[in-house]
């Protein structure tokens, strides 16, 4: 059973820490980050390249384990679940947007949108249904048929995104959604992100490097060291 408050936090985690090695070298790239996000929230993370920003989305998703740190999402342990279990929470209470798409290339447009709900056990008219508006929403009504390798770069995100959104989770993790768009189509992804969290109560992590894309979020963080902090414009 999980009946949280409408205010507890749809994600948590306290003191995350990860390392990788390259060969015998230890890289630290997480020292210990904390970070709640709630209901409705937009939040983006900035960070040069190679702070840890996809790492630490990596881990918030149980896509990847920490060394340490506790994550919850929507208060079930996600860190201490078995990777069936993370899937399955994954799939009921989460999106994830991958820098690259990871579209699967065998289906169309519309049947990978819907491939989340179809994992949710939904009837397959009633997911591709609603997997073709949510595609109308992100510019991409025309496409609907198309195969991955039919689609340019920024149309394939712009399904990936799609994909993240329409089994309608409480909470999405985008990784650079808008680093292949041009400017009007990043501009219309971001006035859906900010509909879907006011309307729906739908909370948004985004890391981001599009700095003209920041007063759309509530909070502006910055990877920094391993570390979490506020980020100030004079960063
Ligand atoms: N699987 C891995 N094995 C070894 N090193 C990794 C692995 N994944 C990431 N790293 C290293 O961790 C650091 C952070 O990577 P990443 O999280 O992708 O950064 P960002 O997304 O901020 O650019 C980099 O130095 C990268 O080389
Ligand atoms: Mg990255």
């Amino acid at each position: 059973m999980n009946e949280q408050s409408p205010l507890a936090p749809v994600l948590q985690a306290i003191d995350v820490r990860k390392r990788f090695y390259q060969g015998s070298t230890e890289v630290p790239v997480l020292n210990g980050v904390d970070l709640a996000l709630t209901p409705g929230e937009r939040v983006a993370i900035i960070g040069r390249s190679g702070s840890g920003k996809s790492s630490l989305l990596h881990i918030l998703a149980g896509l990847d384990t920490a060394d340490a740190g506790q994550v919850s999402v929507v208060g079930e342990d996600m860190g201490g679940a078995s990777s069936e279990q993370r899937a399955a929470l994954r799939c009921a209470h989460m999106g994830f947007v991958y820098q690259q798409h990871h579209l699967l290339p065998e289906f169309s447009a519309v049947e990978n949108v819907a491939l989340p709900q179809r994992l949710n056990r939904l009837d397959k008219n009633v997911a591709e249904a609603s997997s073709r508006e949510i595609l109308e929403a992100v510019g991409l009504g025309h496409r609907l048929a198309h195969l991955p390798s039919a689609l340019s770069g920024g149309e394939r995100q712009r399904v990936a995104v799609a994909r993240a959104l329409a089994h309608q989770p409480r909470l999405v993790l985008a990784d650079e959604p808008t680093g292949n768009l041009d400017q009007a189509s990043a501009v219309q992804l971001m006035d859906l992100m900010v509909s879907l969290s006011e309307a729906n109560g739908t909370a948004f992590l985004v890391v981001t490097h599009d700095v003209s894309m920041l007063h759309r979020f509530h909070r502006v963080l910055t990877l920094n060291e391993g570390r979490i902090e506020a980020y100030s414009q004079d960063d």
